[in-house]
């Protein structure tokens, strides 16, 4: 069995600790294990062939039979079981101080909610450093696979099944996350990415997007809000703050500030963003959002409409 350290998926703090130290010590004892078995390997093929005739078993080979066979193999298994009960409540434990963060697997994006504010984004988890994060993984269609590779293991995302992931980012950035379970047509472009802070920036960022005014901040992007507001795009959006209640595609109410539209495959400029609403399925062939049916003047008034949702 090949293990790691529990370094990065261990709770925060003293728990990581403690959980540091039970790997260590079932290290030891694989390894002492190892040792043991692989010198009497070792011993027997260098003794070779016993010369004299073989005698029945002496009471020396019955302790050794009992000890080494029975008793000693039953005692490590026995310490290695109570670790493993013991590291296992641990981990299911959560702390109590870690962040709530919710994580709906959609077809094929992620939905984000910060569980007692009113905070709806898709496909960008905002996270702070050093507080353990509690990640409910959630899923309303097929099986999805939540996957952020330098932070922690693949956790499953079933219908009607929610599952936990717990872990503490250690260090700021931006880390790049996918969908690790195929999951139909565009199981390929369902990337997301976590944008760890300092707990400050959080603070500061959750206050922020619980206060987006969705004011168009142009003539164009009035256009845009009148345009949206008119069409199918609010039957299936939400803006917060506007009678957009969609709950089919993503929130949109910080669309302007993602760095990235349709789960990571295009990047957020009014041309992407154009081209995005104009037809999806062309960069993003089975997506469910269906091409515009209107002018092309309408789509860059929406896309200039979306730039300014921040
Ligand atoms: Cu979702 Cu693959």
């Amino acid at each position: 069995m090949i293990m790691a350290p529990p370094s990065t998926l261990a709770p925060g703090g003293s728990e990581a600790h403690h959980l540091a130290t039970v790997w260590w010590i079932m290290f030891a004892l694989a390894v002492g294990v190892y040792l043991v078995v692989g010198g009497f390997i070792v011993v027997s093929s260098l003794r070779g062939r016993r010369r004299e005739p073989i005698e029945g078993p002496t009471r020396h080979d019955d302790y050794f039979i009992w000890i080494g066979g029975v008793i000693a193999p039953v005692l490590i298994l026995m310490f290695i079981a109570f670790l493993t009960v013991h590291t296992g409540a641990a981990l299911r434990n959560p702390s109590k101080n870690s962040l709530p963060i919710h994580v709906v697997g959609r077809q094929w994006w992620w939905e984000v909610s910060y569980p007692g504010t009113s905070v709806v984004t898709a496909n960008e988890i905002h996270a702070p450093v050093g507080q353990p994060l509690e990640i409910t993984l959630d899923s309303d269609n097929v099986v999805h696979s939540f996957w952020l590779p330098q932070l922690a293991g693949k956790e499953d995302v079933v219908p009607g099944q929610p599952n936990v992931l717990r872990f503490t980012v250690t260090k700021a950035g931006t880390y790049r996350g996918v969908c690790a379970e195929y999951c139909g047509l565009q199981h390929a472009n369902m990337g997301f990415r976590l944008i760890a802070m300092s707990p400050g920036e959080f603070e500061i960022w959750l206050q922020h997007e619980q206060h987006i005014t969705p004011v168009p901040e142009s003539e164009l992007a009035a256009r845009g809000e009148v345009a949206f507001m008119a069409n199918a795009c609010a039957g299936c959006h939400t803006v917060r703050g506007t009678s957009a209640n969609g709950t089919l595609g993503p929130d949109l109410t910080d669309i302007g500030s993602r760095a990235r539209i349709g789960a990571e495959t295009l990047e957020n400029t009014p041309h992407d963003l154009e081209r995005w609403i104009d037809d999806p399925g062309k960069d993003k062939p089975g997506v469910l959002m269906p091409p515009a049916t209107i002018s092309h003047d309408d789509v860059t008034a929406i896309a200039a409409y979306l730039e300014g949702l921040k």
